[in-house]
């Protein structure tokens, strides 16, 4: 077997085992009382769950820096990523839905799905996406050029949730791209954003200049590899005047 057979065994084994860990970790987060969120609405069938896991690998093999991660997140940290979002938040828009892991937590914590813009640059997946959920407006486009469309007739969103892999992004990009999603955001929205890393994915200069705070707010090892939640938002002193959420 050459070099590059040996790598993609050697991760396809590392998946296998990672996705085993998973499971098992999810399975007794499960048992745990403090997770009020129903599984059934958001846990596709088995079969499917398996045939996303291929889906995404592939999608990685095909671009690793893009998709950043070799399997997607575990209901775990999808339960995480959406813990303070409600049918009442208003908007949502996804950053990086890739096969929809943080989209069906949304929807199991009642967003509407007419209020959900999913934004994913990977062809593949945005045409999956629009298929599983056609009331919802999925946007084939760079989550950068976010502040070039027109999202929920104008109104404003209540919540951002980044799968975005900021970590694998230059400075440069990733300001860029906070900047058109803030510029979406209601004044007291917020971006929530996971990392496989041991501080927030945003830097202290990019969060200056924005004028923007960022908070962990949770973490999971039921994930692979575990993961850190962030919440991102305006720092009260650069707090633009902005209606709320869906005006
Ligand atoms: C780490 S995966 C996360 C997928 C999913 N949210 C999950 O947690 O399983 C990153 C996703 O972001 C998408 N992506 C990467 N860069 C992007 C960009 N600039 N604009 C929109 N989507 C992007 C990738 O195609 C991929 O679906």
């Amino acid at each position: 077997m050459d070099t590059f057979g040996t790598l993609v065994t050697g991760i396809a084994a590392l998946n296998a085992v990672g996705l085993l860990v998973t499971a098992f970790a999810e399975r007794r987060a499960g048992q745990s009382p403090a997770t009020p969120l129903p599984d059934t609405k958001m846990q596709p069938a088995r079969l499917d769950r398996i045939r996303e896991t291929f889906r995404f690998f592939g999608a990685w093999l095909r671009s690793p820096l893009r998709v950043a991660a070799i399997a997607p997140s575990s209901t775990a940290l999808a339960r995480l990523m959406t813990a303070e979002i409600s049918g009442s938040t208003g908007p949502v828009i996804e950053l990086g839905p890739g096969t929809g892991p943080f989209t069906r937590a949304l929807l199991a914590r009642s967003v509407r799905e007419e209020d959900l813009a999913l934004v994913e640059f990977g062809e593949p997946f945005a045409r999956a996406l629009s298929l599983a959920f056609p009331h919802a407006q999925t946007l084939c486009i760079d989550a950068a050029e976010l502040d070039t469309v027109d999202l929920f007739g104008g109104r404003y969103a209540g919540a951002v949730v980044s799968g975005l892999p900021l970590l694998s992004m230059p400075e440069k990009k990733v300001e860029a791209i906070l900047r058109s999603a803030f510029g979406k955001l209601s004044t007291d929205g917020a971006f929530y954003q996971f990392t496989y890393g041991p501080r927030c994915p945003v830097s202290l200069a990019v969060l200056e200049r924005l004028g923007l705070k960022a908070e962990r707010i949770s973490g999971t090892f039921a994930n692979l590899p575990p993961a850190s939640v962030y919440r991102l938002r305006r720092a009260a002193a650069f707090v633009p005047q902005l209606p709320k959420a869906g005006n």
